[in-house]
């Protein structure tokens, strides 16, 4: 299952996503926002990346004005690897080579079709493992220092 959520700043490209999930039939949770009204990313955030962190939702998609907000907040979350990606080659090497479990965009940054092409790259990579892992159990570790400091 894949969870999505979003700010006033990524309303309207979530909306495009959703349409986008939809025709391709994937199995999604909307955690909101629901309109254009002012709102916080970090509670959106929250939603989707304690979903993902709990293993309760296998991946997500966060949207804000910039994107930026929403990776700060989602990486907090232990196990959660958020990217933010502004163009096909960087939705393509979070997948490959980060596994990325989030995807990041900015709504005021991206047209409604480049959204959907990022999502569509993103879901459609496979993770390349390897030398990638390593790398990968290397932030797992670095996460669980802090979580026994
Ligand atoms: C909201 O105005 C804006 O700050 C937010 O959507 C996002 O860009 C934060 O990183």
């Amino acid at each position: 299952m894949l969870v999505i959520g979003c700010d006033h700043g990524g309303y309207e490209l979530k909306l495009a996503i959703l349409e986008l999930l939809r025709e391709r039939a994937v199995e999604c949770t909307d955690f909101g926002t629901d309109g254009s009204d002012s709102v916080d990313y970090p509670d959106f955030a929250a939603k989707v990346a304690a979903a993902v962190s709990s293993g309760d939702a296998e991946s997500g998609v966060l949207i804000c004005g910039t994107g930026i907000g929403m990776s700060i907040s989602a990486n907090k979350f232990p196990d959660v690897r958020a990217a933010l990606v502004h163009d096909e080659f960087t939705a393509k090497m979070a997948r490959e080579h980060n596994n990325a479990n989030i995807l990041v965009m900015g709504g005021r940054v991206l047209t409604p079709d480049q959204g959907k092409k990022f999502v569509e790259i993103w879901l459609d990579t496979e993770f390349a493992g390897g030398r990638h892992q390593n790398r990968l159990d290397k932030i797992t570790a670095i996460e669980q220092q802090i979580i026994e400091r």
